[in-house]
């Protein structure tokens, strides 16, 4: 089955951007979203998600937000077909999978998001496939879990293996955008995280790329949490971001 169309118009740069509602409660994560209206994306991750059940995704959905629900799924393919089949009945739109699940899971997955957004007059939502978890390090990677295959070879086969299942892109790190861009020609949909705008603290990301450079590498979307939610002033944080996603659009 072939890709779902990028869901998301290129050249608004707010489409770009999806606000990691992390560190927040229910309450605080709908607040956050109402007050900044010209939020487009959020993702709602593991975190979120285990305080806030579907009806977070709901409610987010019914503000008018486009969600990213970032439950990182892994098991069987009857498994991975009912968890996305009631993910895309939520109204999320882009959905990650572990790209380790295989190609008969990632196929079933794929086709229970699509056809259960069908039966709900939803939009079909776009998967996404994890490939290699960032916070491995090689050398620890091929230790623990005994695969021989280096570490730098085993992202593009995921992302490949993934690609051929029908699964619609990829979150990587800035570290594999260029690279995977490259084998991945859009509509590929690749979501970047470890995004800092020039000046704005590290926190605990090491290697990151600025929202500029994020677009240039080839990110259909990038990830940003804290320089948007940990600002003094969110809105014009995400203002900033914009303006600078545009620019590099431009
Ligand atoms: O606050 P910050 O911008 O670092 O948040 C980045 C978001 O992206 C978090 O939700 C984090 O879990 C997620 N993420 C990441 N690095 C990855 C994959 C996901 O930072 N490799």
């Amino acid at each position: 089955m072939a890709p779902l169309a990028a869901p998301f118009a290129a050249a608004d740069p707010a489409e770009r951007i999806i606000v990691a509602l992390d560190g927040m409660d229910p309450d605080q994560a709908l607040a956050f979203a109402i007050g900044l209206p010209k939020l487009r994306w959020v993702k709602v991750g593991l975190e979120l998600y285990a305080a806030g059940g579907p009806v977070v995704v709901q409610q987010l959905h019914d503000q008018g937000k486009q969600v990213f629900l970032d439950l990182k799924f892994h098991d069987i393919p009857a498994t991975m077909a009912g968890a996305c089949r009631s993910a895309a009945r939520l109204g999320a739109q882009l959905i990650t999978v572990h790209a380790c699940a295989g190609s008969e899971a990632l196929r079933a997955a794929q086709e229970s998001a699509q056809e259960s957004a069908g039966v709900a007059g939803l939009p079909a939502p776009t998967l996404l496939a994890v490939t290699v978890l960032t916070s491995w390090d090689p050398a620890r990677f091929a230790a623990e879990l005994k695969i021989t295959e280096p570490l730098a070879n085993y992202v593009p086969q995921l992302a490949q293996l993934a690609a051929q299942a029908g699964i619609g892109g990829c979150v990587c790190s800035p570290l594999e955008v260029a690279q995977l861009r490259a084998d991945h020609p859009v509509p590929f949909h690749l979501v970047t995280p470890g995004i800092r705008p020039a000046g704005v603290a590290l926190g605990d990301q090491q290697r990151v790329l600025t929202p500029a450079q994020a677009i240039s590498a080839g990110s259909s979307q990038m990830v940003i949490g804290r320089p948007i939610t940990a600002a003094p002033d969110p809105a014009a944080a995400f203002a900033a971001c914009c303006a600078e996603v545009g620019a590099a659009l431009a």
